[in-house]
């Protein structure tokens, strides 16, 4: 007999049904004369009951069945009785007599409890990672996974969007990110690199006239992990011709509000909010801001630029800036020790000190309260400061600033409790500049990628006797809760400022071409004006199963060590492949 339902589906409206059920044994209560067992599939867990007047025979088998043990049963559909109703589960109005049994298959012992919220360590619970991802809430993750792709595909369906898929072997893409390279067989001392995303293949896709492109597409980065990034991730990618930017971000809205309302059920309010990057980095410090509380940075330099506390009139007079976060009710919450261990945190920012001041009813308190006490209304109006805040402020260039307080900003709200847990704060960012100061490689580097295009009117910045670094950029970040969701831009389509880009990106006509030719190339023949965008599958299925790890959302992620312990993946190759590849590897980097 064929399964009749998935276990966890079974509620009050199959009573008195036969039913016919697989799954894997949760859990066994043994009394004897009768025994329950709660059965498991992908969709939860129902009760079964054998007992000798059902059948004896299904109660010897269930006397054997143990944890993990792959059974068949078949019985009725019975109401439990009023005190044995569990309201916490889906089935728990119900159970099933079982009148008919049979073990599928044997488990050993499982090294981790099957169940959520379960003590294991990361590697053990990818070592058995087929074991880990039948826990209910794994499963529950990979099912809106699925979800998500399933709106993308046909939201881009509805829209005219086509899926074409572009090659995994590849040449480099330079995006900041580190290669992974796939050595060629037939030219010795050759390698492919897999793709960092299909950023040109999708541009040239838009030079053969396709129009609108979208493609769920595998992307793959050596970069340091952390908890948002894996070397290999997803990107659901999309470029289009003839759109402007802000046509793009609502073709995008439009993708986000399907998704949340196939996945959630929930309808998001359209249009995003849209602020520019100066204005994000003005009021949160940060280029990805979290909205969903307050606490925003206060600028008070001219508040206190004549202050007799040199370390704000040094810092204002030097090009710097004054500025502070009000922790609301923070004067009673956090401690001389609490607020020197965040003085200590920030250094790794270059800030040199954290000043506080904690605000009475009509003056200050606290390290640098006898400074200040003098512009007691000015301070606390401009802070939007109320009594019992206490005011944390760095006083330092701009950068230090930003990353410090911005970093305090989003700790306390998190130890405060003030981030509802509940909320979608989605958030566009705009009028990026279109490069930055890398201050590792001391170099400008593109803010996005050097196929972007300055913003209408910034272009000239590119000509020769200017400076580049001034310009803005036609490109748009979605945040979502404080993280980059993705983002996207409008390209550059002619040859000719295609080169200025990468002239002031230091490169050379030679090394440009040697990089970039095929698209210089396809750009001298027609192409169309075009932009697109693409956003982290990871991380959005990530935020929406609210998992505080993207490895919760892919089925056979990789550790924090770039290493995946149930295939070992990666390892020693035998000597015939290297030999093959004609490559050559020293002892010493093989052990
Ligand atoms: P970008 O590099 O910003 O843009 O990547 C787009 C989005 O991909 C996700 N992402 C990652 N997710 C998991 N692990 C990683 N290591 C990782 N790196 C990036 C992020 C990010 O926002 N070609 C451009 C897009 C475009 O211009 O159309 C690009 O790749 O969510
Ligand atoms: P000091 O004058 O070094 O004793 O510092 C007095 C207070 O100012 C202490 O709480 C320091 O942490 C703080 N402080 C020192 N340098 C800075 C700075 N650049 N920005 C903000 N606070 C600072």
């Amino acid at each position: 007999m064929e399964r009749t339902q998935y276990a966890g589906l079974i509620d009050e409206s199959y009573e008195g049904q036969q039913v016919t059920l697989f799954g894997w044994v949760q859990k066994r209560r043994d009394l004897g004369k009768l025994i329950f067992i709660d059965l498991r599939d992908r969709e939860g867990l129902v009760q079964l009951v054998f007992s000798a007047a059902n059948s004896e025979s299904a109660l010897n088998l269930a006397e054997q069945m143990r944890s993990e043990y792959v059974i068949k049963v078949s019985g009725v559909v019975k109401a439990r009785s009023a005190k044995e109703v569990n309201p916490d589960m889906k089935t728990g109005k119900v159970e099933i007599e079982v009148s008919d049994a049979t073990i599928l298959n044997k488990s050993k012992v499982p090294p981790f409890d099957i169940a959520d919220g379960v003590e294991a360590s990361e590697d053990l619970k990818l070592k058995y990672r087929y074991l880990d991802l039948r826990r209910p809430e794994m499963q529950r993750g990979l099912i809106l996974r699925s979800k998500i792709t399933q709106a993308v595909h046909s939201y881009f369906d509805e829209n005219g969007f086509i899926d074409i898929e572009t090659p995994d072997l590849t040449k480099s893409t330079p995006e900041g990110a580190r290669d992974y390279l796939v050595p060629s067989r037939i030219y010795p001392g050759h390698f492919y690199a897999l793709p960092q995303s299909p950023q040109l293949f999708k541009q040239l896709l838009m030079g053969a006239g396709f129009d609108r492109y979208y493609q769920l597409a595998r992307c793959f980065r050596d970069e340091d992990l952390r908890g948002d990034r894996q070397p290999e991730f997803t990107q659901i990618d999309m470029e289009t011709s003839f759109m402007s930017q802000h046509d793009i971000m609502d073709m995008t809205e439009g993708l986000i509000a399907r998704v949340m309302k196939n996945t959630l059920n929930l309808d998001v309010k359209l249009p995003f909010d849209r602020i520019t990057w100066q204005e994000s980095m003005d009021r949160f410090g940060t280029d990805q801001p979290d909205l969903r509380f307050g606490m925003e940075l206060k600028d008070i330099s001219d508040i206190v630029k004549g202050s007799s506390f040199k370390v704000f009139s040094g810092a204002v007079e030097n090009g710097g800036q004054v500025k502070g976060i009000a922790v609301p009710g923070g004067a009673d919450h956090y401690s001389r020790k609490q607020i020197d261990a965040f003085t200590d945190y920030i250094k790794r920012f270059g800030a040199k000190g954290l000043a506080w001041a904690k605000v009475g009813a009509d003056e200050f308190s606290g390290s640098v309260a006898k400074f200040v006490n003098d512009q007691y209304n000015e301070i606390t109006t401009a802070m939007d400061a109320h009594e019992g805040d206490l005011l944390l402020f760095v006083a330092d260039r701009s950068k230090v600033v930003a990353d410090s307080l911005s970093y305090l900003r989003v700790t306390i709200a998190k130890e405060l409790n003030m981030i509802d847990p509940k909320k979608f704060a989605f958030l566009w960012i705009i009028d990026w500049p279109l490069f930055e100061y890398d201050e590792g490689d001391q170099r400008w580097v593109p803010a996005h990628h050097p196929f972007t295009m300055p913003n209408e009117g910034d272009e000239h910045f590119l000509n020769e006797g200017e400076n580049p670094y001034e310009a803005h950029a036609q490109s748009y970040d979605i945040i979502l809760n404080g993280l980059e969701l993705g983002g996207g831009s409008i390209r550059i389509h002619t040859r000719e400022l295609q080169e200025k880009m990468l002239k002031a990106l230091g490169f050379t006509p030679e090394r440009a071409n040697a990089q970039f030719g095929f698209l210089l190339t396809a750009l001298d023949y027609g192409f169309p004006p075009h932009g697109g965008l693409a956003i982290g599958l990871d991380r959005f299925a990530r935020l929406l199963a609210g998992s505080d790890n993207i490895r919760e959302v892919i089925a056979f992620p990789k550790n924090s060590k770039a290493t995946e312990p149930m295939t070992e993946a990666p390892s020693p190759v035998a000597d015939k492949q290297l030999e093959e590849l004609y490559l050559n590897v020293t002892k010493q980097d093989k052990e």
